[in-house]
């Protein structure tokens, strides 16, 4: 097989909403491949299609070469989905959610009964595996998430927003877990995240999804390597001299990207410390008071704005996080 996923113009519309707009991608087995997007961007629609949940209003996706519509139940054989609200029964212990889970999949005892082993080892949850999931962690309750979804060993894994909520060693965690079960069980994951560090650091291809929109895609690299190899910010006093500033260095051809956020000025340039004293000089000449000059490489941050126009903060992660929580609580 060529493709884990092979999608071709997948769309999905809620009414007036275009949530998923004519989206082809392939990810290839074996892979880790991200949708990174800020909150509304389409993500979690795009990989309730894949994995059968929600019908395409137009397109087509293969899974495991599978195809959605046709072939529902045996894409699902072949996929492991993790939420991004939590589904657990926090009445049993984790050894049962597990045992549950390998039941609905019609795995027989003997063959759940080593498969929970395994996959217990895989997220190191075997010592707390025989308490009442009501008092794991947020992490823990992730990675019994994580396990039950590899059960039935299946090709392809879904993680919805993995570390969502979660504080930053959780996260860390999380992600040493997701980067090891892709290597040693080899399966292929397809993860989405409003997290620019966790797409960096756990992705081999990512796609920048905005409004439904792949506005990008390709291996972390290559994605921040497209800007030039250094970011410059300027701090102005005065934001409103920012359109005639961007004006000067587009005329200049100093640098090749320009964008803006509040203040600042973010030049995406190659060779950023030769080129400060130039674009400092550029703004002096027209009189452009800057108030602070620094130098940076670029992150996925500025990839997407640089895409879109916008940072994909600019809604707030603490915002998103509640809108996470109360999904979550509602549901209980
Ligand atoms: N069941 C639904 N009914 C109506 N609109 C929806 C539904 N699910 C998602 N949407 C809308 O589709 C868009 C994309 O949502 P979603 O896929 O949840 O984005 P993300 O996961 O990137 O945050 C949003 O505008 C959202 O409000
Ligand atoms: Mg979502």
């Amino acid at each position: 097989m060529l493709y884990a996923i092979e999608t071709e113009g997948i769309t999905k519309r809620f009414d007036d909403i275009i949530a998923v707009n004519d989206v082809s991608i392939s990810v290839k087995p074996g892979e880790l491949f991200g949708l990174l997007g800020p909150n509304g961007a389409g993500k979690t629609t795009l990989i309730s299609m894949l994995s059968t949940m929600v019908e395409p209003t137009s397109g087509s996706a293969k899974v495991w070469g599978f195809d959605v519509k046709k072939e529902s139940s045996q894409v699902r054989e072949n996929i492991g989905m993790v939420f991004q609200d939590t589904t657990l029964d926090d009445r049993l212990t984790g050894r049962e959610n597990l045992d549950l889970h390998g039941r609905l999949y019609g795995l027989d005892g003997k063959t759940r009964k080593k498969r929970i082993e395994e996959v217990l080892a895989l997220v190191e949850l075997a010592e707390r595996a025989d308490s009442i999931v009501k008092t794991y962690s947020g992490g823990m309750m992730r990675r019994l998430e994580i396990a039950r979804g590899l059960m039935h060993h299946p090709h392809v894994l879904f993680l919805d927003e993995p570390t969502l909520g979660l504080d930053p060693q959780t996260r860390n965690h999380i992600w040493e877990y997701i980067k090891n079960l892709n290597k040693t069980e080899g399966v292929t994951i397809v993860l989405t995240t409003h997290y620019m560090e966790e797409a960096d650091h756990l992705c081999n291809r990512i796609a920048i999804i905005d409004h439904g929109e792949i506005v990008a895609l390709d291996t972390p690299e290559a994605l921040k390597n497209l800007l030039g190899g250094d970011v410059i910010m300027l701090e102005l006093d005065k934001p409103e001299n920012i359109p005639r500033l961007r004006a000067i260095y587009k005329t200049n051809g100093c640098a090749s990207i320009v964008s803006q956020k509040n203040n600042e000025v973010f030049i995406t340039v190659r060779d950023g410390e030769h080129q400060i004293p130039h674009v400092l000089a550029l703004a002096s000449e027209a009189g452009i008071p800057i108030s602070s000059v620094s130098l940076r490489k670029p992150t996925l941050d500025d990839v997407f704005l640089h895409h879109t126009g916008r940072a994909i903060r600019d809604r707030g992660a603490s915002e998103i996080e509640q809108v996470g929580f109360k999904i979550r609580s509602r549901r209980k």
